[in-house]
């Protein structure tokens, strides 16, 4: 099932369950009114008017006249979160316990003991070793009245606003998971949010802010320079990824017996970009990789790129390195922590579902591509076509986003090096294959998975590889060029932009200067999210995660509205086809005959 379906239909049962629930309360006692409120709105850019219309509706008809005055704040928010080690603390490693496994729970790699993870795991949550510290910046906020002399709210209430944005870079909104799976080690995390909130005054002086949906700011970046090609030298190597995991480091250990270092091959690619690595978001990155090895025991075969994103996290690197964690820094960066993350992007065409009435959605996602090599051609040529919503390289004050094109090397090692990890001896490896393309078609007709009149695969290789890596620079750069250089929201005198009641758009006199307030977060509340026992043993992961019983913990967490409510982007754009399309606006008698006020529910 499609996602959105999905979410329609819990969104539906929710709002079932929800009005049981408000018609048996009704008749106890009344329910304060409620108001709901959406926000479409264009986008936010530097030296631009952000048009947008803010509707308002009531819960029950009793409340038609209850409500005084309602305000439209849209408020810019950023947070930091840390958690790193005392000076001088000291995690103690995994152990190997004196039980020996049972053949069920025997890894591929035949770990032939149980691991002790109690005494790792107690440490990750001993507050005694750890420092953690959220804090959040409050950079802007703006508001308007925009109903007031209590409005007759018998119908939903649409008003339009602008948002006067100064010529001034702020930060877009990247989508990022952030992984708090407890026991959490050192970590570091920053998201920020630009949310609108309706403040809503009822006649008898109660307030309630109602959060009326998000929006994101697409920065633009100076017209690029004229493309010249890149051309590099890049030498693989082991990123030695998830080395924290014992069987992970164990398998590195017997490689190394079995095939030192030395006797590997030494591979470098050599690559080309035609217009340079700085590209446009939406356009194309062009080039070649060509791979040379040293004559050592492993040979190349096959190569992929990949289009990844970084975050970094330099408040939080400072924070754990004045404390005295000198680990942090590589637990928490370097070759093993990209990701193919989108910033948010009403055009983008994830959004495509919406208005295209399709069924094979196309998403955009992660940019790659993947080709084999050999002796005879050791160089792929690629086109990557990036979504003009891949990230922009932008440094906000939490975190960094910088982009880089990462390469994957798959070399493989003999069968000796094999059968040396590998004690447990594996037929595959023992059968011997044809060098010969005509024999190995042959063997292709009598394996199910070779398409007809391709060579059979060494299924052997599986378990001959090593992956390599290694990274390109690479700069993405807003698809919204200008000429001439917009500040950057952290440079001093930055301005902040205004929101307007109306649809006429007043230049403000003068933007108010950004003046940032920070909140640090009370440590109860910071230690409750990142303090969290729990089990990193994989062996248990199965039981901890089917174990319904297990109290759910909802804490509090100061990002959780940064992309509440709707999009308001897609909101307008909704509107904007709507009109080209000439579904909307609506003949008249369709709006008093349907858009009448029936009770709704506020979703939680
Ligand atoms: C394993 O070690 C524990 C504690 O170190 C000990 O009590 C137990 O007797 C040992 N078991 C075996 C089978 O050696
Ligand atoms: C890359 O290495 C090759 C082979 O050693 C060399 O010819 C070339 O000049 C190098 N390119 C750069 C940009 O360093
Ligand atoms: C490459 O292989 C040849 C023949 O096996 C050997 O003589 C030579 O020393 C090797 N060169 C390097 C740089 O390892
Ligand atoms: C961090 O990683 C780099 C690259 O793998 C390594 O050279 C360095 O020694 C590491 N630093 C520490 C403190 O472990
Ligand atoms: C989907 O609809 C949008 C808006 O009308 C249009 O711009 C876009 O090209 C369409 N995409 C496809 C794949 O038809
Ligand atoms: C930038 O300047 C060039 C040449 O002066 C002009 O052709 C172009 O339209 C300008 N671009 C923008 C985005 O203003
Ligand atoms: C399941 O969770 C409950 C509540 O947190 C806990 O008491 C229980 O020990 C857990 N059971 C297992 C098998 O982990
Ligand atoms: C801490 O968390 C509690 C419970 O979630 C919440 O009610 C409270 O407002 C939070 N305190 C602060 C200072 O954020």
């Amino acid at each position: 099932m499609k996602a959105h379906v999905l979410q329609l239909l819990l969104l539906s049962t929710a709002a079932f369950a929800e009005s049981l629930v408000d018609q048996t309360d009704e008749k106890v006692t009344p329910e304060p009114c409620k108001v709901r409120a959406w926000v479409r709105a264009e986008d936010l850019s530097p030296d631009h008017v952000s048009r947008g219309e803010l509707r308002i509706k009531v819960s029950r008809v009793e409340c038609a006249n209850q409500v005084a005055s309602v305000a439209l704040r849209l408020q810019f928010d950023e947070f930091g979160e840390v958690k790193y080690l005392k000076k001088g603390a000291v995690i103690p490693e995994v152990q190997a316990s004196n039980q020996t496994a049972s053949v069920e729970s025997l890894d591929w790699m035949a770990n032939d003991v149980v691991l002790d993870y109690q005494a790792h795991d107690d440490a990750k949550s001993d507050p005694e070793l750890w420092t953690v510290r959220a804090e959040e910046r409050r950079v802007w906020a703006t508001e308007a009245t925009l109903l007031d002399n209590n409005p007759d709210l018998s119908h939903p209430i649409v008003t339009p606003f602008t948002v006067v944005v100064p010529a001034v870079n702020y930060p877009p909104v990247t989508t990022r998971y952030r992984n708090l799976y407890e026991p959490v080690p050192q970590h570091a995390f920053s998201d920020l949010g630009y949310r609108y909130m309706a403040l809503v005054k009822f006649v008898n002086g109660r307030t309630e802010d109602v959060l009326a949906g998000h929006t994101t700011f697409a920065p633009s970046s100076e017209t690029r320079p004229h493309p010249v090609p890149f051309i590099a030298n890049q030498t693989f190597a082991d990123p030695g990824c998830e080395r924290e995991y014992p069987t992970a480091r164990k398998r590195a250990e017997r490689l190394e017996s079995c095939l030192p270092e030395a006797q590997r091959s030494t591979f470098v690619a050599e690559i080309t970009l035609e217009d340079g690595n700085v590209v446009q978001q939406g356009q194309t990155l062009k080039g070649r990789v060509t791979v040379r090895g040293t004559n050592g025991s492993t040979v190349m075969a096959r190569l992929s790129l990949r289009l990844w994103s970084l975050s970094r996290h330099p408040w939080a690197q400072t924070q754990a390195e004045k404390g005295g964690d000198m680990l942090f820094y590589n637990a928490t960066s370097g070759m093993c922590r990209g990701e193919s993350a989108l910033v948010l992007d009403a055009n983008s065409p994830n959004f495509d579902y919406v208005f295209n009435d399709t069924d094979n959605q196309i998403f955009s996602t992660t940019v790659s591509t993947h080709q084999e090599l050999s002796l005879t051609k050791p160089y792929i040529d690629f086109e990557l076509e990036l979504p003009r919503d891949v990230p922009v390289d932008f440094a906000s004050y939490y975190s960094h986003s910088e982009s880089s094109m990462r390469m994957h090397l798959d070399v493989i090692y003999s069968r000796d090096v094999a059968k040396c990890m590998q004690p447990n001896s594996l037929d595959v490896l023992d059968e011997e294959i044809s060098t010969e393309d005509s024999v190995k078609t042959e063997e292709g007709l009598w394996d199910v998975y070779t398409p007809i009149g391709k060579p059979r695969q060494d299924e052997s290789q599986y378990y001959r590889t090593l992956t390599l890596a290694a990274d390109i620079p690479v700069v993405v750069v807003s698809h919204s060029s200008v000429n001439n250089s917009i500040p950057h929201y952290l440079s001093p005198g930055a301005l902040a932009p205004v929101l307007q009641r109306g649809t006429e758009a007043e230049k403000p006199g003068s933007f108010p200067l950004v003046e940032p307030v920070f909140i640090v977060e009370a440590l109860a509340n910071t230690s409750a999210r990142l303090m969290q026992s729990g089990t990193s043993d994989p062996a248990k992961w199965r039981q901890k995660y089917m174990n319904f019983s297990r109290r759910a913990v909802m804490n509090s967490d100061p990002t959780q509205d940064y992309r509440g409510g709707s999009y308001a982007g897609l909101l307008w754009r909704k509107k904007v086809v709507a009109e080209e399309r000439g579904i909307w606006p609506l003949p008249a008698e369709v709006v008093e005959g349907g858009d009448n006020q029936e009770p709704f529910s506020i979703p939680h």
